[in-house]
């Protein structure tokens, strides 16, 4: 998840820019970068670090441009180059949040072609960007960064000089810039949200969406682009919302628009009245609740770039970025280490690597880890997870872990963090920045790439057939629009909450995958509620847990092993005969819960392609991947509770986002 920026007008573009920038430093703030179009050039400035790192590279430059116009005062615009970043009335900024290469000066964005005739800038990911890399090496392309944008603005400058379009009239080749745009894109796969300006245009910024945001702000003499509202607030409130495979060219006083296929198409804009601040949370009121309706495509970035297809059905899972090694398939056991939320997608990857790999994991705390005399081997794979890749436990145990000559595998949502920089390979969850101190998007990515693992093990290995690997794979993409589906139902829980949020107590219990995402349920609630909450395997009730069970109880039970669902219904008798109030989390359709809970909530159950398996059993695989989808409610639940008790859910008490210290 990136920022991006543009303005063309009648004022200088720098300043506009750099304060839509600000408004967006919520979406990443790796590095942050602007390309002004003055004259017939492009000039670029762009620093690793945020926005305001940026601002003070500029404020010096000013100096001392101000300083040499002193000195040069009798020269003309001309003898001087007249380059001018400060007086340019067009322009294009960017925020990143780094994918592609680490965070650095050189991998910020805008991205220009060899000339710095093309400046790009990108929100998304370009998932055939090696392929594309190496066609445009074969034709003498060189590239300056790492990223996958940049083959973005080599391509247009391809088809810009090679491929003029030719006039059926005359049979010449005119060079025409949209037309090389618009090759650039039908050779692109993945999602993006894109500004590109041309030297040679000084009047227009192109513009293209596909599965990444991306609006237009329709102002008095000038336009802008960003990709969310807050960014454009301050000059206009009418926007036009570009649709998936719409591209506009914006003049200073109008806007072209074209659908995918190229046709021109008008519609009436939409007035905003949000204010700045509601506009920065999307509209949400908080980014925490935002960052729960991210998750769709959260988890859609994280898992579709790793998915090989076959015509349109997923076949295998693509972990070239990992190196991924086919010898940890011969290792019967693995160390998966963590804290808090990371630690709990650490338990639900135990069970799934029992389960779909026949591995034995031990899911370990790190603070508890980094003290003991574990036992490792040189070799023994260790997964370390980690949202920030900061948190100093975590890094301890990585360092230790390291030092026994494992080989550590970082699951981590931060490039350049010192747990990227530190471990031998990491996979990246794609979730976008996350801001709310509760983790959301970050647990339910860590288990979306988890999953992969597991299943990429378990194939190798064999313990999936062909088959049952392909129906988990098509299982696993069904899951970020079965969380969009979920997610429009937010008003059940939201309706429960407000019944509920007063109970001293609340215990959230579970079998197997329903007990770990348990853990993580109990403590979401916990830390923004406030509430005592605790979570315990469902058969360990009668072992302690229900001596605390009375009226001022609530008991939240995930369900989602068919074949465990008799004994869960005897566990919500005895705590309902205790005076508990019960809410169930099990799948759509299930009736087992609806005679003994007070509330039942559905999560989707996923369509099984050719499913003759259930009679022997191997349906099991099918339930594997309820934690991602049954966190959900659980989130919301938490975050309602919070609201009505008048807490902040995005800063609760004494707790800070990254514990960096011991
Ligand atoms: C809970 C939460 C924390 C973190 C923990 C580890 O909502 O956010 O429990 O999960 O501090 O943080 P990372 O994943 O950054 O190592």
């Amino acid at each position: 998840m990136c920022g991006i920026t543009g303005y063309i007008g009648g004022e200088a573009a720098l300043p506009i820019l750099l304060s839509s920038l600000k408004k967006l430093e919520y979406r990443g703030y790796d590095s942050a970068g602007v390309a002004l179009l003055d004259g017939g050039d492009i000039l670029v400035r762009k620093t690793k670090g945020r926005i305001s790192v940026l601002e003070e590279k500029l404020a010096s430059e000013e100096k001392t441009e101000a300083k040499t116009e002193a000195e040069t005062e009798a020269k003309t615009e001309a003898e001087t180059g007249g380059k001018n970043v400060f007086g340019a009335n067009a322009g294009i900024g960017h925020t990143r949040w780094a994918t592609h290469g680490e965070p650095s000066d050189v991998n910020s964005h805008p991205h220009t072609d060899e000339a710095d005739s093309i400046a790009v800038v990108h929100n998304g990911i370009i998932e055939n960007y090696l392929v594309l890399r190496d066609w445009l090496y074969e034709r003498g392309v060189s590239f300056r960064s790492e990223t996958d944008t940049e083959v973005i603005a080599h391509l247009v400058t391809y088809y810009y000089q090679n491929e003029p379009e030719v006039n059926p009239g005359t049979g010449l080749g005119t060079r025409n810039i949209l037309g090389a745009v618009r090759r650039t894109l039908s050779r692109l796969q993945g999602s993006y949200a894109l500004a590109i300006i041309a030297a040679g245009y000084r009047d227009r910024i192109i513009v293209a969406r596909k599965d990444s945001p991306l609006i237009i702000g329709l102002g008095r003499g000038e336009n802008l682009v960003a990709s969310d509202i807050p960014a454009i607030l301050s000059r206009t409130r009418e926007v036009l919302f570009m649709e998936d495979g719409e591209l506009a060219v914006l003049y200073r006083d109008r806007v072209d628009l074209f659908n995918e296929q190229g046709n021109s198409v008008t519609r009436p804009p939409t007035h905003i009245d949000w204010t700045e601040e509601a506009a920065e949370k999307g509209g949400y009121a908080h980014f925490m609740l935002k960052e729960i309706h991210d998750q769709p495509k959260a988890l859609q970035d994280t898992l579709r770039p790793r998915l090989r297809r076959s015509g349109d059905k997923p076949v295998d899972i693509d972990f070239d970025e990992i190196n991924f090694d086919p010898r940890w398939a011969k290792r019967d056991r693995v160390v998966i280490i963590a804290c808090g939320t990371a630690w709990h997608a650490a338990m639900v990857g135990k069970y799934a690597f029992e389960e779909l790999a026949r591995i034995g994991v031990e899911a370990d705390i790190a603070s508890e880890f980094r003290y003991r005399n574990p036992l490792l081997a040189p070799g023994d794979l260790v997964i370390v997870i980690s949202q920030s890749g900061e948190t100093a436990d975590t890094l301890a145990a990585m360092r230790l872990a390291k030092k026994n000559g494992c080989h550590v595998l970082a699951l981590t949502n931060v490039v350049g963090s010192t747990l990227s920089r530190e471990a031998d390979t990491v996979l990246y969850t794609w979730a976008g920045p996350e801001i709310a101190v509760a983790s959301t998007k970050a647990f339910t990515t860590q288990l979306m790439c988890l999953y992969l693992l597991a299943l990429k093990l378990g194939r190798i290995r064999g313990c999936l057939d062909e088959g049952n690997f392909r129906r988990c794979l098509a299982a696993l993409e069904q899951i970020p629009g079965q969380c969009a589906e979920l997610l429009a139902k937010q008003d059940v829980i939201q309706r429960f909450a407000s019944r509920q949020f007063n109970k001293t107590k609340v215990f959230f219990m579970g079998r197997q995958y329903d007990y770990a995402v348990s853990l993580e349920n109990a403590l979401k609630l916990k830390e923004i509620s406030y509430t005592h909450s605790e979570a315990f395997a469902a058969g360990e009730l009668k072992h302690g847990p229900i001596a605390l069970v009375d009226k001022t109880t609530l008991v939240v039970a995930a369900a989602t092993r068919v074949s465990l669902f008799d004994k869960v219904v005897s566990n919500i008798r005895e705590v309902s005969s205790r005076g508990a109030s019960t809410l169930v989390i099990t799948w759509e359709g299930e009736s087992a819960f609806t005679k003994t809970a007070d509330e039942v909530f559905f999560i989707p159950a996923p369509l099984w392609e050719d499913d003759k398996t259930e009679a022997a059993g191997q349906n099991r695989f099918r339930e594997c991947f309820s934690p991602i989808l049954s966190a959900v409610p659980a989130q919301l639940f938490a975050y309602y509770c919070s609201i009505q008790r008048g807490n902040d859910p995005d800063k609760p008490r004494n707790l800070a986002k990254s514990v960096t210290v011991e």
